[in-house]
């Protein structure tokens, strides 16, 4: 395609715009908002024109289009080393629509429902060592609890050397794609031996291989029960084919990856924002107290505060800061048609700020949700379509659950007043400074 740009957009050349994305995506959408108004053109890489969008109309169109016509894949190819070829994120058309097939019952909302208890159990047993007037980092229980929740709902594990050994490697893998290293996923000439974090990626990768592909190769002559790992391999498609030990290893990898840190991250904004909020702790303590002595998970969940303030959390820090689609067909977009190989970002962030929808956008405000009920293409934290996040309800209930119990049972407050943006932690958000707090 031409380089004549479709809408107005920075003129830097798409290494410099990749580069600022990733240091401060939500710095550099915010200026390009204010510059340029939406929708706005970027050149993340050199052949592609990326046209962002911030309004519900623009997500309908993107979510409604024929899924042959729009594909996720090519705009997810930098995560191909993280997640592999095969990975749910990276294929499409009817590899994709097989994949979500087998995919999509375990994460069904009466199957999540299975795993209230151990969210729970875990959740206590990480925060047993809580005493008074102990500092605490929010985050890094944060992770250890969505790291334990996910290897438990997947392979099963609870304890024991195998669960020691993932949950070790694992933090390793993900430390690669930290900071300025996540580079090398978006500038692929920077996957040489020469490029430090390169290097140190074939190294842990060729570790997790070899730990995934020998639970396979043993589960396949053992098969277990009840986690996604056995329900993965047992399941196949009308013509008999079940799922290859590549297309397993990707799936594994990819549900642990995002289902792990997407988690953590919202968990760490969530208790961030109600202890820097005294109103909205005051009415989840209200709402919670009558669970103070009964923690009934099926009740618990469905609190509408509780409820809120997980929504106005992934509203106001959406984790995941864009979806995009790769257009196969020219696609009209709020009357605009774009040409073919255009690729046409939905960006969540600026749809979640965006003052027409939400008013004081910049406030932490749960009670919104209450007072409106916000439709599929308003609030999209999961992105939408045939490609809507698989893990919704799982991460929904997570965090109902660890807030619940946390709020219940610990007076928290904030270790110190310093301001906190996101910081990128390879394909998420996270609050700088971890969130420390000291237990009351
Ligand atoms: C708060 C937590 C989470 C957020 C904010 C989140 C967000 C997202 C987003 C924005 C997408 C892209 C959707 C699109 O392109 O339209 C996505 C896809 C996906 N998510 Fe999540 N996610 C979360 C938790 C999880 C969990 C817990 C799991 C699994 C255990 C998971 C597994 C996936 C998978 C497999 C996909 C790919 C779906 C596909 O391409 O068909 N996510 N997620």
């Amino acid at each position: 395609m031409s380089d004549q740009k479709i809408f107005p957009g920075p003129s830097s050349p798409w290494w410099w715009q990749t580069t600022a994305l990733i240091r401060n995506s939500y710095g550099l959408l915010d200026k390009c908002i204010n510059k340029y108004g939406t929708p706005f053109s970027m050149k993340i890489n050199p052949q592609t024109q990326f046209v962002f969008f911030d309004s519900p109309e623009a997500a309908r169109d993107i979510f409604t289009a024929n899924y042959k016509d729009v594909f996720a894949g090519p705009i997810s190819k930098p995560l191909e080393p993280l997640l592999g070829s095969k990975s749910l994120l990276l294929i499409d058309h009817d590899e994709h629509l097989r994949m979500r097939r087998f995919m999509t019952p375990p994460f069904t909302g009466n199957v999540v429902r299975d795993y209230g208890e151990i969210i729970r159990d875990i959740t206590v047993v990480n925060t047993g060592s809580w005493k008074k007037n102990s500092r605490v980092v929010i985050q890094d229980t944060m992770q250890t609890i969505s790291l334990e929740v996910i290897l438990h709902a997947i392979f099963g594990l609870k304890e024991g050397k195998r669960f020691e050994k993932y949950k070790q490697l694992l933090v390793s893998y993900l430390s690669i794609f930290n900071g300025k290293n996540a580079l090398f996923l978006y500038i692929p000439k920077l996957r040489k031996k020469f490029f430090r974090p390169w290097a140190k990626y074939l190294g842990v990768v060729k570790e997790v291989n070899e730990l995934i592909y020998e639970d396979i190769k043993s589960r396949r002559k053992n098969p277990q029960q009840h986690d996604i790992f056995s329900r993965l391999l047992a399941i196949c498609d009308d013509d008999g084919n079940g799922i290859s030990d590549l297309e397993l290893r990707d799936q594994l990898l990819t549900l642990l990856l995002a289902g792990h840190e997407t988690t953590a991250a919202s968990l760490s904004w969530s208790l961030y924002w109600i202890h820097k909020t005294p109103q909205v702790l005051r009415n989840l303590c209200d709402e919670l107290q009558p669970f103070k002595n009964d923690f009934n998970i099926d009740n618990i969940v469905k609190l509408p505060f509780l409820d809120a303030v997980c929504r106005e959390t992934l509203r106001l820090y959406p984790i995941v800061p864009a979806i995009g689609r790769l257009l196969q067909q020219p696609l009209t977009i709020m009357g605009h048609t774009l040409p073919e190989k255009t690729a046409a970002i939905l960006s969540i962030y600026l749809t979640h700020r965006n003052p027409d929808l939400y008013s004081d956008p910049q406030l932490f405000f749960p009670q919104r949700f209450i007072e409106k009920q916000y439709n599929s293409y308003e609030f999209v934290p999961f992105g939408g379509g045939a490609r809507r996040c698989l893990g919704m309800h799982f991460a929904l209930y997570e965090m109902k659950i660890v807030i619940a119990q946390i709020i219940s049972n610990f007076q928290l407050q904030l270790a110190n007043d310093k301001t906190v943006i996101a910081v990128r932690r390879g394909v998420t958000f996270f609050p700088s400074g971890k969130v420390p707090m000291i237990v009351k």
